[in-house]
C-alpha cells in the first residue's frame, strides 16, 4: 500500500494569503478556463448567441435556475403515530435521494443554538494567529489537523481554502489532544454537536433502508453498528477571495463516505450540486443540515441511490464556513452491494473493498469529481 509520510511542497494557508491583501491570486490557484465558475455553470458546450453578446456577455449563465433548490425535508412527523404523515416524510426523502442525492431537513432535532456555537467557535479557531493552528498542521498519514489541501501531487492546482479534520467515531479514534484548545468551549461543543449529528444520522440511515425495500437497520448495520461506525468532522474554512472567477473553494467531488451531514453558513451561499448538465447553488434554508449520499450507499444500494457531484465557489466579501460531518462504513469492513438488491436482471455492481481502501485514492489524488466510484462499476 502506498503511503504518504509529508506534503510535497510546502503548505501555504489560504486565509493567511487572503490576509494579506493580495489584489490577484498565485497562479498555483487559477483553474484552467473550462473548470472556472461561470464558465462551468452549464456543463453543456455553451453555444454563444447574438443575446450572449448583448447582453450578458461574459456573465453567469443561471439566471434560468434562480428559482431551483435542493428538496427540503420536514422531519416533524418521522415519529407520528400518523401512518400517512410518517410515510409522506419516508416518500420526501427517497424522490430526494432518487432525484437529487441531496437534500435540506428542518426539524431534524439538532439544537439550533448548538449549531450556532459549533458555528461560531470554529470561526473563532480559524480567526487566531497562525503560530497557533500551525501546532495543529496535518499530514497525508491520518489528515488529523489543521490542513489547506487534500491529494499530494507535487504541482496540484489548489483549492482557495483551509479545514480542520478530526475523528468523533469510533470511540476508539476520538483523541481529544488533537482537538483545538481554543476557544475554551470548543472541544466540549464538537462533542456535543458531534453527538446529536450522529443521532441525526443513525435515524436518516434508518429511513434510506427502509426506502430501499431492506430492514431498518440494514445500513447502520453495514457501517458497523452505532457503536463502531466511523464519524469524522471536517470544518471547512473558505476566505474571501480577490479573483472568485478564476479558482473554486473545493473542487468537483462526490464524497467518498456513507451520507455526510453539512452545516452550511448561515449568510453565505457557496455550495453547488450537480443536476444533469447543471451547477445548482444551493439556498440553505435557516437552520436546516445538508444531507447528501455519498459513495458507499452507492455502493452498499447497488447504484439505486447515486452519490452526486458538488464544489464549493468563493466569493470577494465574505468569508465563509461549513461543518462537514461524514458518516462512515468502519474502516476495515468490506462494503460491497446488499444481497437483497443483487438479482439477475441488476447484478452487482461493485466488488466488496474496505473503506480503508477506498478512501486512499482521494487522499492521493484529491478531489476528481466521482472518478473513483465509476472506474470501479463492473461493466455490464
Ligand atoms: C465537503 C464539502 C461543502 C461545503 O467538505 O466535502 O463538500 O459547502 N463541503 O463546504
Ligand atoms: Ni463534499
Amino acid at each position: 500500500m502506498m503511503s504518504c509520510q509529508a506534503w510535497p511542497e510546502p503548505v501555504v494557508r489560504v486565509q493567511s494569503l487572503a490576509e494579506s491583501g493580495l489584489s490577484s491570486i498565485p497562479s498555483r490557484y487559477i483553474r484552467p478556463h473550462s473548470q472556472r465558475p461561470s464558465n462551468t455553470t452549464s456543463l453543456a458546450p455553451h453555444k454563444p448567441s447574438q443575446a450572449d453578446y448583448d447582453h450578458d456577455h461574459g456573465h453567469n449563465h443561471d439566471h434560468d435556475h434562480d428559482h431551483i433548490n435542493i428538496p427540503v425535508v420536514d422531519f416533524e412527523h418521522l415519529f407520528s403515530e400518523d401512518y400517512i404523515l410518517r410515510e409522506e416524510v419516508f416518500r420526501r426523502v427517497d424522490e430526494a435521494c432518487q432525484e437529487w442525492g441531496f437534500f435540506q431537513v428542518v426539524n431534524h432535532g439538532v439544537s439550533h443554538e448548538l449549531m450556532k456555537s459549533a458555528r461560531e467557535l470554529w470561526r473563532e479557531f480559524f480567526n487566531q494567529p497562525l503560530e497557533v493552528k500551525e501546532e495543529y498542521a496535518n499530514s497525508p498519514t491520518t489528515y488529523e489537523g489543521y490542513g489547506s489541501r487534500l491529494g499530494v501531487h507535487k504541482g496540484a492546482t489548489l483549492d482557495w481554502s483551509d479545514y480542520f479534520f478530526l475523528h468523533y467515531m469510533p470511540p476508539s479514534l476520538r483523541n481529544q489532544a488533537k482537538w483545538p484548545t481554543f476557544p475554551p468551549s470548543l472541544r466540549k461543543v464538537i462533542a456535543e454537536y458531534s453527538e446529536g449529528v450522529v443521532k441525526l444520522g443513525g435515524r436518516v440511515l434508518n429511513v434510506m433502508s427502509t426506502n430501499l425495500g431492506l430492514k431498518e437497520d440494514f445500513l447502520l448495520n453495514a457501517f458497523g453498528g452505532e457503536s463502531e461506525l466511523g464519524a469524522c468532522l471536517r470544518v471547512n474554512f473558505y476566505p474571501k477571495c480577490p479573483q472568485p472567477d478564476l479558482t473554486l473553494g473545493l473542487s468537483p467531488h462526490s464524497d467518498p463516505g456513507g451520507m455526510t451531514i453539512l452545516l452550511p453558513d448561515d449568510f453565505v451561499s457557496g455550495l453547488q450540486v450537480r443536476k444533469g448538465d447543471e451547477w445548482i447553488t444551493v439556498k440553505p434554508v435557516p437552520n436546516a443540515f445538508i444531507i447528501n449520499i455519498g459513495d458507499q450507499i452507492q455502493v452498499l444500494s447497488n447504484a439505486i441511490y447515486k452519490s452526486v457531484e458538488h464544489r464549493v465557489i468563493v466569493n470577494s466579501n465574505q468569508d465563509r464556513v461549513s461543518l462537514a460531518m461524514f458518516y462512515n462504513p468502519r474502516s476495515d469492513l468490506l462494503i460491497e452491494p446488499a444481497k437483497e438488491l443483487v438479482t439477475k436482471e441488476k447484478p452487482a455492481l461493485y466488488s466488496p473493498m474496505t473503506y480503508d481502501e477506498y478512501r486512499l485514492y482521494i487522499r492521493l489524488n484529491g478531489p476528481c469529481g466521482k472518478a473513483q466510484v465509476e472506474s470501479l462499476a463492473s461493466q455490464t
